[in-house]
């Protein structure tokens, strides 16, 4: 093979790559390791909290950002997600547990308990399913107009409270704390 064959098949296979790479991206059905390979002592955890400016969030998006290893959705909801969210009632849901680390263990999963504001328009959440670690789809996702995971298809609603599929709990809420208008702190 010549000189200028081999650097022709090596181009191929890095475009390879990169397409493969490209769709992976696509279908975000990544999975996220459950695995903490770190582990860092719990001294170094209550240390590790990221101040997250969302003053660019308009109604009806989110941002996911990583903290602690971890994708973070932050979501500023409509008032229709806010409203559908609202108008189930706990006997529907799969998980009736808040999953809130802000408010008590026993509070119930109703919508003002799994969000930021009492408006309910931030929605604050660990974007990693309950199932097995796959990050779920946004943006109106799923059956339940929330995210959906397509790993195994669990559908989650609006207020990130698991509605169907395998998974067997809603989307955790992590602490989490308005410092100003504009910034969340998380951690
Ligand atoms: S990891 Fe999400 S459904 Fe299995």
């Amino acid at each position: 093979m010549s000189h200028a064959e081999d650097n022709a098949g090596t181009r191929r296979d890095f475009l390879y790559v990169a397409t493969a790479a490209t769709g992976a991206v696509a279908t975000g059905a990544a999975v996220w390791p459950l695995v903490n390979q770190m582990n860092p002592s719990a001294d170094i955890l209550a240390l590790s909290s990221v101040e997250v400016d969302i003053s660019g969030v308009e109604v009806g998006t989110q941002i996911t950002v990583k903290w602690r290893g971890k994708p973070v959705f932050i979501r500023r909801r409509t008032p229709a997600e806010i409203d559908a969210a609202r108008s189930v009632a706990l006997v529907d849901l799969v998980d009736t547990a808040a999953e809130n680390a802000n408010i008590a263990d026993s509070a119930d999963a109703s919508d003002k308990n799994r969000t930021l504001d009492e408006a309910g328009e931030w929605l604050v959440m660990m974007g990693v399913c309950t199932h097995l670690g796959c990050v779920p789809l946004g943006d109106g996702a799923g059956d339940f107009g929330g995210w959906f995971c397509p790993c195994h298809g669990s559908h989650y609603d609006t207020a990130g409270r698991i509605r169907k599929g395998p998974a067997p709990r809603n989307l955790p809420v992590p602490t989490a704390v308005f410092m100003n208008d504009t910034t969340i702190k998380l951690g």
